[in-house]
């Protein structure tokens, strides 16, 4: 039995290293014992000896997007079991990962989604208290993270948070930010992190007012939020008294919908020019925007993110029921096979800036469940305004239209997409431009094969995307 030890937990690269090394000398599986070191043993020490010099591997791309969310899994048994499909893959079964049902497919499944879902948890539940340390201000949070996702979600809070300082404590490791660069160091118990905070007020009131009646499902929110995050959120403690006055704004809403017809009034004329020439400014804008009546029964718009000179923009529809609540773009189930997508592609999101055709959530109350309404023409003309605001302050040097919605607002031609996919052509003021498919649609389609064919022609033109401007590659 061979004794491998991965010297971080969340260590991809020396993985790699030590598997080459591993298949080039036919270790099988059961001979290999896989060792991990905690975080705070050794925190930054070089991982593995070996391996290095072993030939690269030939390995399907879809290995190499499932194995960087599964190295983050805390099950003890990931190395092995990525190591077990790679060693099958190079024994002849160079399809194993298309097989959906196979027990060790399955399961890497199981272990990347619950990673996705764990950091998606952490950007969107993670809250910042600020303290002052020698007079400079910082924001400091603390999670607990059920993965090793530190590492994997830092580009997320540096992208969201660049101009600040801010630090993330976590039991594993902690991140600081200084504005210019990360550092990392050992993990934290909870007492480190500040609990009191002069925005928390201020945060509570926010959240009262913004708390969406309609829909508040108390076992819905608990597993999209469990109960261990509470004690971190400063709206936890509301939570409570809301859900008992739900029903009773629930009513209030719909009564006040129907009496006030809206009438839509330009941006402009309403609250004149925000903060001139930021995209901040155009997200403060939007929220006040009368543009349609969309704005009444969302929860608040969701504004585009991403960096503000991102050579990239992709432009989705109009946010769903996640986003309407977080207020963040695609951190829905869309969004998570959107970032899939990206990354087997190779673009890194922290690179590109995405936003959406429409800015507030459109949709029907069916009892308990708000079912996601396609904007209409005047609604996706209305927020054509704000789409363009964003794209002349980013002046990107590419669009990238996802689905018929987006393709729609950006040409101003409706009409199928067939025709228009995955070929380089001009959007509107001759901005070079690409059309491709939008993420929720290979959500919604019930064949496999098929699911799994667009899956791949999607990333394919995603890729088309990467090979125009490389700057948003990762790495
Ligand atoms: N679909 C979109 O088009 N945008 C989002 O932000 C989420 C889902």
């Amino acid at each position: 039995m061979r004794t491998v030890r991965i010297a971080r937990p969340d260590d991809l690269d020396g993985f790699r290293r030590a598997a080459r090394g591993l298949i080039a000398a036919g270790a099988e599986p059961e001979t290999v014992s896989w060792q991990e070191e905690g975080e705070s043993a050794l925190p930054f020490g070089d991982p593995l000896p070996g391996g290095a010099a072993a030939p690269p591997l030939s390995v399907p791309k879809r290995f190499h997007a499932l194995a960087e969310p599964v190295i983050c899994h805390r099950d003890p048994e990931r190395f092995a079991l990525l190591y077990t499909a790679l060693w099958r893959l190079g024994r002849g079964e160079r399809s194993l990962l298309q097989d959906a049902t196979n027990p060790l497919v399955r399961r890497l499944e199981r272990m990347a989604g619950a990673v996705d879902r764990d950091e998606h948890r952490m950007t969107a539940f993670l809250r910042f208290r600020r303290i002052e340390t020698d007079g400079a201000e910082r924001f400091v949070a603390w999670f607990e993270p059920e993965h090793h996702i530190l590492r994997r979600a830092a580009p997320f809070f540096i992208g969201r948070f660049a101009a600040m300082r801010w630090s993330i404590l976590t039991p594993d490791g902690s991140l600081h930010w200084d504005g210019g660069a990360l550092e990392i160091s050992p993990g934290m118990r909870r007492e480190d992190a500040p609990d009191e905070d002069a925005l928390e007020a201020t945060w509570g009131r926010y959240y009262a007012a913004t708390f969406n009646p309609a829909r508040a499902n108390p076992a819905m929110m608990q597993s999209e939020m469990p109960k261990r995050y509470w004690r971190n959120l400063p709206e936890a403690a509301l939570i409570p008294e809301l859900l008992d006055g739900a029903a009773a704004r629930t009513r209030a809403m719909i009564a006040a919908t129907a009496e006030a017809p809206r009438k839509a009034i330009p941006a402009p004329e309403l609250h004149g020019p925000g903060p001139a020439g930021t995209l901040a400014g155009v997200a403060s804008e939007i929220a006040a925007c009368r543009r349609c009546p969309l704005h009444g029964p969302a929860t608040q718009p969701v504004p585009g993110e991403g960096p503000a000179d991102a050579p990239v923009v992709f432009v989705g529809e109009q946010p769903g029921d996640q986003e309407d609540l977080a207020g963040r773009v695609f951190v829905g189930p869309a969004g998570q096979l959107f970032n899939r997508a990206l990354a087997e592609a190779g673009i890194d999101r922290a690179r590109i800036y995405v936003t959406n055709a429409v800015k507030h959530f459109k949709y029907e109350v069916r009892g308990k469940r708000r079912i996601h309404q396609k904007p209409n023409s005047g609604e996706v003309e209305a927020c054509r305004w704000w789409v363009e605001r964003e794209l002349g302050l980013i002046r990107p040097r590419l669009a990238v239209a996802l689905g018929a919605t987006a393709a729609r607002a950006l040409s101003g031609h409706a009409g199928p997409l067939s025709g228009l996919r995955g070929r380089p052509l001009r959007f509107r003021d001759d901005l070079p431009g690409l059309v491709t498919i939008h993420p929720s649609y290979l959500l919604r389609l019930p064949d496999e094969a098929a699911r799994e064919a667009e899956h791949r022609r999607f990333v394919a033109e995603l890729r088309q995307a990467a090979a125009l401007v490389p700057e948003i590659r990762c790495g």
